[in-house]
């Protein structure tokens, strides 16, 4: 199909789901030798994001803090694609549990060189009602839980430093921010604030680390396909709704996200370090002015 008849077939209106619009693109080797620990990695975009750094090669600790059932499901899955995989359990909120967890994956796998910080959640209230317990748990998860991982990391990373032949960069961070470290979202007051605070975080971490080689970004995903946000794609209803808000007209998923993880987690972003890489369908574009302003 030529670039025109393929622009021709996109939705120009507002359109329900349509399978044959969902990339399936295989992941190349660019990961071997470099095991990876990933929070939240069972469901949603932290799944995907497991699954797509154990099919580009790397071995993979896979975090959870309910359901371990789930967990175990995606570490047979990373065994099914030849890699080794850990199941941990720990709050991300918690200080020792992390450092526990990140403990128990290096002596598991002899040292890490990715840590993604995806855990995260939402407890939504117009800001009149919101409680602080939902304001500090979402700040305890979301923020507070990517700073302590990616801490931890921080660690292993500078105690090791580069392994020759393995990678170019001693080690590779990646948070997992929103469209909403840039997009106010009323009724969302905390969960906003978390990812604008993942933005500071992630620069001022990759400002401090860049001259020991490590590398450290944030992937700012937009409305993807997964449980945090069902009532705004599991209806006809929502899913036209949703997509007024997305001028690429697709939702996104999970392994959207996953391929920019392995293309930021390899040595191809070598000289990438600091970034946000919003995977959006261009949520962030301001698409209430394609047509006004
Ligand atoms: C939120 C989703 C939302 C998306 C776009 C994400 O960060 O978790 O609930 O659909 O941003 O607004």
């Amino acid at each position: 199909m030529t670039d025109a008849q393929q622009a021709q077939d996109k939705p120009t209106q507002p359109a329900e789901f349509d399978a044959g619009r969902v990339p399936k693109i295989a992941y190349n080797p660019v990961l071997v030798g470099q095991p990876a620990l990933v929070t939240g990695a069972n469901s949603g975009i932290g799944e995907a994001v497991a699954l797509g750094l154990a099919q580009a090669g790397a071995d993979v600790a896979v975090n959870y803090v309910t359901h371990p059932e789930t967990a175990e499901e995606v570490a047979h899955k990373i065994e099914g694609f030849g890699r080794k995989a850990i199941v941990l359990k720990a709050d991300v909120s918690k200080e020792d549990e992390v450092d526990a967890m990140y403990a128990a994956a290096i002596k598991e796998f002899g040292t890490l060189h990715i840590s993604v910080s995806n855990a995260g959640l939402q407890q939504d209230s117009p800001l009149t009602s919101m409680t602080l317990q939902q304001w500090n748990t979402v700040i305890g998860v979301n923020l507070t839980g990517q700073f302590l991982c990616q801490r931890a990391a921080a660690r292993e990373f500078l105690r090791r430093g580069v392994v020759k032949g393995v990678s170019l960069a001693a080690g590779k961070m990646i948070c997992m921010s929103s469209v909403h470290q840039q997009i106010p979202w009323a009724g969302h007051v905390n969960y906003a604030s978390s990812k604008g605070g993942i933005l500071m975080m992630m620069q001022s971490m990759a400002q401090e680390l860049a001259p020991h080689f490590v590398r450290v970004n944030a992937i700012g995903p937009g409305a993807i396909r997964t449980p945090i946000n069902k009532p705004a794609w599991s209806t006809p209803d929502a899913y036209a709704d949703l997509m007024t808000l997305v001028p690429y007209k697709r939702i996104g998923e999970p392994d959207d996200i996953a391929q920019a993880a392995v293309w930021l987690a390899s040595d191809s972003a070598d000289y990438v370090t600091g970034v946000t890489l919003f995977v959006d369908g261009g949520m962030t574009l301001y698409p209430g002015f394609a047509t006004g302003g």
